[in-house]
């Protein structure tokens, strides 16, 4: 329990809420300090308001790169969740491991104010979410080799082909993260989207020693992200992939590399779309 309880006159035990208040504890109640989506836990619960904390990063460096031990105030190794959304696998992983400082990133400001209110509930210190492009992230904030590992959870697969040039996953894309990566740092993919999957399959192995995972992540069978949950939900088919950066690839290599390799001008197959509207 994170805060202590009471014991109320008919002898049961009464949890203090977020407002600090004693709230009586129901068998049958949802505890109201544990949220859900789509009936699957969001990890951690909400903290009295005095121990909220400050996840907001709201601006990047006017110049140079972004300084993570100034960020976080302290040297630990950084994690990426590029494409965060509401923060669900940040969250998660930031409140797992706490040795791990971890950076969230969307370009909707109405997901990443979600990503903050929760972390700031769950009193997180080792999270900061910004609104922000991954691909900019990389290319103009983040030290090449400073990063241990980057995360990217059902990337957009914008359907609409004027808005195909906005996929996050290209071969210039995947280069930068190679070069923001520690030798040995960890990318992890995965989609719901079978056209994505098999670009993903054929570019990403060109700049990482690549695994294909198959099952669920041990860590959360019901869905590391909001978008996992619901393809799982809906039955669709989850593909998710880890690599470590080719230690061989030089900066100049991997751009060399990715200018021969093709965009992402994959069918996202138009019947996938109706999906976004809940994921
Ligand atoms: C399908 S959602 C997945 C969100 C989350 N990762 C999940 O799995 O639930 C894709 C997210 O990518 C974000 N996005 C699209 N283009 C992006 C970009 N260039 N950089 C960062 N985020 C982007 C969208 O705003 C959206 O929140």
């Amino acid at each position: 329990m994170y805060l202590s309880g009471v014991h109320n006159r008919a002898g049961n035990f009464a949890a203090a809420g977020p407002t600090g208040h004693a709230t009586m504890t129901q068998p049958n109640r949802p505890n109201p300090d544990i949220e859900r989506e789509f009936g699957v836990p969001f990890p951690g619960r909400i903290l009295a308001p005095t121990k909220w904390t400050q996840t907001a990063l709201k601006e990047m460096p006017a110049e140079g790169r972004l300084n993570w031990a100034e960020l976080f105030g302290r040297v630990a190794p950084i994690v990426l969740d590029l494409g965060c959304g509401n923060g669900r696998f940040t969250i998660g992983s930031a409140l797992t491991r706490s040795t791990h400082d971890h950076l969230g990133t969307d370009i909707l400001p109405m997901v990443i104010r979600y990503a903050r209110k929760r972390g700031n509930q769950r009193g997180l210190t080792n999270a900061r979410f910004v609104v922000l492009g991954g691909h900019e992230l990389l290319e103009r904030y983040v030290e090449p080799h400073s990063v241990a590992e980057i995360h990217c959870y059902h990337p957009q697969p914008f359907y609409d082909p004027a808005q195909v040039h906005r996929r996050l996953i290209t071969p210039a894309f995947l280069a930068v993260v190679h070069r923001s990566l520690i030798p040995g740092g960890l990318f992890v993919i995965q989609t719901d989207n079978p056209g994505y999957w098999r670009y993903i399959r054929d570019v990403v192995p060109v700049f990482f020693a690549f695994h294909e995972r198959i099952g669920r992540w041990q860590d959360s069978p019901k869905g590391r992200t909001r978008r996992e949950i619901v393809a799982m939900k809906k039955k669709l088919p989850v593909f998710r992939g880890h690599g470590t950066a080719r230690p061989d690839l030089s900066e100049a290599d991997a751009l060399r590399l990715a200018d021969a390799l093709p965009p992402p001008t994959f069918d996202a197959e138009r019947r996938l779309r109706d999906l976004d509207r809940l994921g």
